[in-house]
């Protein structure tokens, strides 16, 4: 008896791999998994029916707490990915190790994935699955699968597929974004409809404005309006709240790990939110050197995350420095949603390396500091220029 685990969502591609896993691979029992990173409940109906009409056992894991906890992990490395908030690549380790838990509880031989071989989800799958034992198997790139062979190929078994959006849209939706790419989006000239959104609203059904109150502790997101919210509920709340004021679209061309570019349009509310709320409280307690280094190592954490590789000794050496500096992120920003923007408007911190007495225009010194001390440094101030340029100007 050969048993593979299958990632399994029930959409077109999972769901003739389980046909293909039986009839080409020669596997007798196949194990669907589906995991819950915070898809819309209709996805889990649809898993479930496509499931019930395969005779598929299907197994749903709640990674939601998981999740979240590695998405505020990414707020506390202001973590984007060419402006992208990396819902997608944050969701994929943590998918791909609940199948390994399930595959291994299960005694199964091999997983398998409905991947293309264009993509990045390949790579991340697999990253954490060739860390195991099990055969790795990948139906749709390694049978070179089109869309539409796909879709003959289900209408001639008759397996259950739902159309979903009639197929025009591929669609990667969890917690933390909403990913809408392919059909006519594919087009970089294309001019998107306002249906392709479901989570942002349109400059013309959206309310005045609205402020809100983040808390954070040690970088992490607490509370809302003072109120503490877990996390899972706090991303989902957010989600709504901005979303309603049309904070978090981007559109753009994405450099995929292959080298392929793509177009994608990613709805992220909640995450512009908090992204947006957390480096407004950095700038408040970090020093400008820790601020400026910290750029580059938030950027290496967020190219490690896009690539899946959140266990990579890279990026737990950089979450070493990160954690370092959170310590201080602890404090409350106000957000105002105004025009589908989420703009900071106040920060508050017992950290706060501020202080407004030195800053002020109203007094002359700070401590035993007087303005005058300024003095000697501003004449040394662009001092190698002068030189530089005087030099220059003297051997014209
Ligand atoms: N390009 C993005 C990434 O690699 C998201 C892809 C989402 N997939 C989808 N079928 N819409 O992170």
């Amino acid at each position: 008896m050969k048993k593979v685990a299958l990632a399994f969502s029930g959409g077109l591609d999972t769901t003739v791999c389980v046909s293909l896993l039986q009839e080409e691979y020669g596997y007798d029992e196949i194990v669907g998994v589906t995991v819950d990173v915070g898809q819309p409940d209709s996805e889990f109906v649809e898993a479930e029916e496509t499931a019930a009409a395969h005779d598929l056992d299907l197994h749903v894991v709640d990674a939601r707490s998981e999740f979240a906890a590695l998405c505020f992990d990414s707020v506390c490395a202001n973590a984007t990915y060419q402006g992208y908030p990396l819902g997608t690549a944050l969701a994929r380790p943590i998918i791909a190790s609940s199948i390994v838990d399930v595959a291994q509880a299960e005694g199964c031989d091999a997983l398998a994935h409905g991947c293309t071989g264009k993509g990045n989800d390949q790579l991340r799958f697999e990253a954490v699955w060739r860390n195991t034992n099990m055969e790795v198997i990948a139906p749709v790139r390694e049978l070179e699968l089109t869309r539409e062979w796909e879709q003959e190929y289900a209408a001639e078994q008759n397996l259950p597929v739902q159309a979903g959006n009639d197929g025009v849209w591929s669609i990667d939706t969890n917690l933390w974004s909403r990913s809408i790419e392919g059909g006519k989006l594919e087009n970089p000239e294309h001019v998107p409809n306002e249906n392709i959104y479901e989570w942002t609203a349109g400059p013309t059904d959206r309310p005045s404005t609205e402020q809100i109150t983040i808390g954070f502790e040690d970088g992490i997101p607490v509370s809302l309006n003072g109120q503490h919210h877990e996390p899972v509920e706090l991303i989902t709340q957010l989600n709504k709240q901005a979303g309603t004021h049309g904070v978090g679209r981007t559109d753009m061309m994405e450099d995929r790990m292959l080298g392929l570019k793509v177009r994608e349009n990613y709805e992220h509310p909640g995450a512009t939110t908090l992204l947006t709320a957390h480096e407004a409280l950095e700038q408040l307690v970090l020093t400008k050197d820790e601020r400026d280094f910290k750029r580059h190592v938030d950027a290496e954490w967020a190219q490690k995350a896009y690539e899946g590789l959140i266990n990579h000794p890279l990026l737990t050496a950089l979450e070493g420095f990160i954690q370092e500096t959170q310590s201080r992120v602890t404090g409350n920003v106000t957000i105002k949603f105004e025009g589908g923007r989420a703009r900071p408007v106040s920060r508050e911190s017992p950290y706060a390396a501020y202080s407004a007495d030195a800053a002020s225009f109203n007094t002359s010194s700070v401590g035993s500091i007087t303005q005058q001390d300024a003095t000697g440094i501003a004449k040394y101030h662009g001092f190698q220029g002068r030189l530089a340029t005087t030099i220059e100007s003297d051997t014209e």
